[in-house]
């Protein structure tokens, strides 16, 4: 395949005044860059489509630094599909020309001394570790761009694959008769975790509001379709008044309000897990019940065994809607509204 030298890559330039990520997306910029070379064990991605995650703006107030330290200027932009261009030493199990989708990984491009990124999914090419890329298996590209990241956390945060939570010790193990309440069913996250479990045999509770979704239905109403058997309206009712007595055996929290993990107990059975993907305070587990917060860990064969679902029809990634390249500013802005009702997209070629 013919790579260019140079490519279109969003670049942000700074944390934002004040920690406002609002002010790192209106000075971002569309600039030329050379495109990057893989090292070994990395790729070299022609990116077709992207998927903003909320992390992508989290990471503009710097509050973020002390775990995953950006570099400035960067390209942000995690989740990617798109079609191998290149391969750096020692990469055998891909090959130019295939077809496929990544999340390129927080702590794999963030942290000090990681030798692709940080990030880069907002550009032409974009650098991966082959490690966490995954072939598409004929699916299309707008089919499972939105999986990678928030695909994998559910996964990880619900059956545990190849994460752990901060002290190491492993997330969810739901089975099936099991009883999960996803708190913000309608978040990207939420809504993988809701057939991921349907799929595993469970029982699924979760909250959300009756806001529209794009296609006109009330996210109640969506949260039904995608199989959840309950279903509170957090705008009206307490979940934890709902539930109360209910011994359910996980909460996955993609939601992240403070004020929830001290409610859980009235819902979990004794030794249940709550395990959130949002809130990073200072909660602690009781003797009766498990407070777990992870990041994501992203990898090829987790990701193999979602590509695998979305094939047999069992997974369905929600878009929300793609937008043009030109939009990239816009689509993050809109994401910080927390309003989107699956993936936000952006069509890079
Ligand atoms: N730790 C990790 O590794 C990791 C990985 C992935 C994501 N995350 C975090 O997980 C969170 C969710 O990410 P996402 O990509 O799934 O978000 P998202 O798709 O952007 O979430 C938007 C949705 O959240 C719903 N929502 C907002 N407030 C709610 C509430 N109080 N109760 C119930 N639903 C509510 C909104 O519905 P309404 O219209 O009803 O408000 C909207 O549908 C973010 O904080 C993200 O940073 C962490």
């Amino acid at each position: 395949m013919e790579v260019p030298k140079e490519m279109k890559a969003w670049r942000a330039h700074a944390y934002g005044a004040e920690g406002n990520p609002a002010d790192t997306i209106g000075k971002m910029t569309l600039d030329t860059i050379p495109v990057p070379e893989p090292k070994k064990g990395q790729v070299l991605v022609k990116v077709e489509l992207a998927a903003v995650n909320p992390i992508d703006w989290k990471l503009f107030s710097g509050g973020l630094h002390g775990i995953c330290p950006v570099s400035f200027p960067y390209v942000p932009g995690f989740d990617l599909s798109g079609t191998v261009a290149k391969l750096g030493e020692g990469v055998t199990d891909l090959a130019v020309g295939d077809e496929v989708v990544v999340d390129l990984g927080l702590c794999e491009t963030c942290c000090t001394d990681t030798p692709c990124g940080p990030a880069g999914a907002f550009a032409e090419y974009a650098l991966a570790l082959a490690e966490t890329v995954a072939k598409r298996d004929g699916l299309s590209s707008k089919d499972v761009v939105g999986l990678p990241l928030a695909g994998l956390t559910s996964y990880q945060a619900i059956f545990t694959g190849a994460a752990r939570d901060f002290s190491g010790a492993e997330l969810g193990k739901l089975e099936a008769g099991q009883k999960l309440l996803v708190l913000g069913g309608a978040a990207a996250t939420g809504a993988i975790a809701i057939q991921l479990a349907k799929s595993a045999g469970a029982y699924v509770a979760t909250t959300a509001s009756p806001n529209k979704t794009p296609e006109g239905i009330s996210k109640i109403d969506y949260m039904k379709q995608l199989g959840a058997d309950e279903v509170i309206n957090y705008k009206e009712a307490d979940w934890a008044e709902a539930l109360a007595g209910k011994d359910y055996d996980l909460i996955y929290d993609c939601v992240g309000t403070p004020e929830d993990w001290p409610k859980a107990a009235k819902v979990l059975k004794k030794g249940g897990n709550f395990v959130t993907i949002a809130n990073f305070g200072e909660a602690k587990s009781t003797e009766d019940h498990s407070f777990k917060v992870f990041l994501i860990k992203s990898n090829s064969d987790d990701l193999k065994k979602l590509i695998a679902l979305v094939k047999a029809g069992k997974l369905k990634v929600p878009v929300d809607s793609i937008v043009p390249f030109s939009d990239v500013q816009a689509v993050l802005s809109k994401s910080m509204g927390w309003a989107s009702a699956g993936k936000l997209v952006i069509q890079v070629a």
